[in-house]
């Protein structure tokens, strides 16, 4: 369902009480937001995060999960055992994660279809890179990510899913797609998505340096429903601002 969702992926920063003084701090500040405010952290954070955000309207999320249930595959977290503590969202193929993990369009669709099994909420991260971007692909490269993540998927599972489009070349790096730019991505999304489930109800993230003085300007654009903030995310106070946009 189309819905306003800020999201914050704090990548591999924050000890657990770093993150508990931040839910302490955030809560305040954001209490009155009409957006809903979710927080993805490391996996060491999730219980403490969970357990302060809970009588908070914080919704917390994982960054990353493998697709299989259990087994033999050290070092990974399975979906179950993030449902197990309460784990509400688990972000799904950030670009970070293809780069230096090999995660592929094909390990994106495994781990969205577990996440939706288990009742978990994917943040589906799709984007181009800036030599994709200058030899004019992002609109084929964005559509043919999007399409490859979602196979298989009912038209039930495209409401418990968000979409994050996110520029590689704009992530972390201070570069912001245009307010313009962005929207037409993001309704080519939209509109791969409503060609293979018959709707286009679904939330679509921006992000790539997200900034308490650029999210105004993005996320009242027609398509874009809201963002995924890295490195503004990790200031309670600078991350409330944009919630608060
Ligand atoms: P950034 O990161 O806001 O620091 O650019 C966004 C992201 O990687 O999700």
């Amino acid at each position: 369902m189309r819905r306003k969702v800020i999201a914050g992926n704090w990548k591999m920063n924050m000890l657990p009480n770093e993150a508990i003084d931040f839910v302490n701090n955030l809560a305040p500040l954001v209490k009155n937001s009409t957006s809903e405010v979710i927080i993805c952290v490391p996996f060491t954070d999730l219980f403490y995060t969970l357990l302060t955000a809970q009588e908070t309207n914080i919704h917390v999320g994982a960054q990353n999960m493998h697709w299989e249930e259990s087994g033999a595959y050290t070092g990974e977290v399975s979906a179950d055992m993030l449902k197990a503590i309460n784990v509400e969202y688990v972000i799904i193929g950030h670009s970070e994660r293809r780069q230096y993990f090999n995660e592929t369009d094909e390990t994106v669709n495994l781990k969205v279809k577990s996440a939706l099994a288990k009742g978990l909420k994917p943040i589906v991260c799709v984007g181009e890179t800036l030599e994709q971007k200058e030899t004019g692909k992002t609109i084929e490269v964005i559509t043919t990510q999007i399409a490859k993540a979602l196979k298989d998927l009912t038209n039930d599972d495209i409401s418990n899913i968000i979409v994050a489009y996110e520029p590689i070349w704009a992530i972390g790096t201070g570069k912001t797609a245009t307010s313009e730019d962005a929207n037409e991505s993001i309704k080519e999304i939209r509109n791969e998505i409503k060609k293979d489930f018959g709707t286009d109800d679904v939330t679509i993230l921006y992000g790539g340096s997200v900034k308490p003085e650029n999210a105004k300007e993005l996320f009242t654009m027609s398509d874009i429903d809201g963002g995924l903030v890295g490195g503004a995310s990790l200031e309670a106070q600078k991350f409330s601002k944009i919630v608060n946009f």
